[in-house]
């Protein structure tokens, strides 16, 4: 069959130059779909280099609002927001995460008042504030369910006054996205977007997140019991559907590319935005193999335009900031 096309079809007079490929690409990077995580920590007075994510920085609260502007000079509006909490704070419940007044509100207001127009987005999850390092209260060698979603019912609400916008529940317990929506409804604050972290495998490529978090486990319990199995892929649409029930805007598969047929799958099942969050280790990877030359920078792109090609609609990456510095051609 496909003898006879040739030499009538050939594929390759689409890519005779770049203004030709352009033309026809199915999929393009914008960088007004990267969303920037940034480390703060509540004690440093200078920022310093994650030292297992080059490159990347644990911001001080003072440092981290000029490296904002930068990103908005680029044109990068939207920041994820990860505490790293002094461990003198850290009990075995978190209990620092349920306080008005703590750390991450006091620099999302912050941050709110000098750059309105910017999106943040928080976590919800207590693993920056446990001693265990997990998302999770322990009782009776357990992570409880229950307990845990009175908790991040609160820190929600704390969350939402402080002026974040995109509400993250990253922790995997159940039925914590309709819990948040109720108090959320509850107390008034019905605009704020639920971005579920609802395919949240459990993963081997969260390594250097923890580093910068300070959030390594302590305790002997696995966060296997909450995040998914890596084997699984109907269950991820087990999960999203329950959590767009519960009132999610938003669902998120995590880690990236080694899930990009979850990414596919439920794009493909659902009608709500799907968005990817390329970790940790996935960042950590790439990078140092850029750094020692083992493969040139344009291996990000690439990385970044399979998540989108799978059908992402828009991606939590560490490189949106050297995405958007790099790649001008980039609308
Ligand atoms: C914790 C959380 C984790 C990440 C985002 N939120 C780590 C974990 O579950 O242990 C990982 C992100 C990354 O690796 O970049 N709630």
């Amino acid at each position: 069959m496909q003898k006879t096309l040739f030499p009538r079809v050939r594929p390759r007079r689409l890519r005779l130059n770049e203004t030709i490929r352009d033309l026809v690409s199915e999929t393009n990077i914008n960088k007004s779909k990267l969303i920037q995580p940034l480390f703060v920590s509540d004690t440093l007075k200078q920022k310093e280099e994650i030292v297992t994510m080059p490159g990347q920085y644990l911001y001080s609260k003072y440092d981290v609002l000029s490296e904002i502007d930068e990103l908005a000079d680029l044109g990068i509006n939207t920041i994820a927001l990860f505490p790293n909490i002094e461990s003198d704070l850290k009990d075995i419940s978190g209990s620092e995460a349920l306080k008005e007044d703590n750390f991450i509100c006091s620099i999302v207001r912050q941050i709110k008042e000098r750059f309105p127009k910017l999106v943040i987005i928080t976590d919800v999850a207590l693993d920056p504030y446990t001693s265990s390092g997990h998302d999770g209260i322990i009782l009776d060698g357990k992570i409880d369910n229950d307990l845990t979603l009175e908790a991040l019912s609160k820190m929600s609400i704390n969350l939402a006054s402080s002026g974040a916008d995109i509400l993250a529940p990253s922790d995997m317990m159940d039925g914590r996205i309709g819990k948040i929506r109720d108090s959320l409804e509850k107390n008034n604050h019905k605009d704020i977007i639920l971005l579920s972290y609802a395919a949240k495998y459990a993963s081997n490529f969260y390594g250097p997140f923890r580093d910068a978090v300070g959030s390594k486990q302590t305790e002997g319990i696995s966060k296997k019991t909450y995040q998914m199995d890596s084997k699984n892929l109907k269950e991820a649409y087990k999960e999203i559907l329950l959590d767009i029930n519960e009132g999610a805007d938003i669902v998120m598969v995590k880690p990236a590319m080694p899930y990009l047929d979850v990414i596919n799958d439920l794009n493909q099942k659902t009608n709500v935005p799907i968005f990817a969050y390329q970790v940790s280790g996935e960042y950590s990877m790439l990078k140092m193999g850029i750094d020692k030359k083992i493969f040139d920078h344009n291996v990000v792109p690439e990385t970044l335009i399979s998540l989108f090609r799978a059908g992402s609609s828009s991606v939590i990456t560490y490189f949106a900031k050297w995405t958007a510095e790099n790649y001008d051609n980039i609308s």
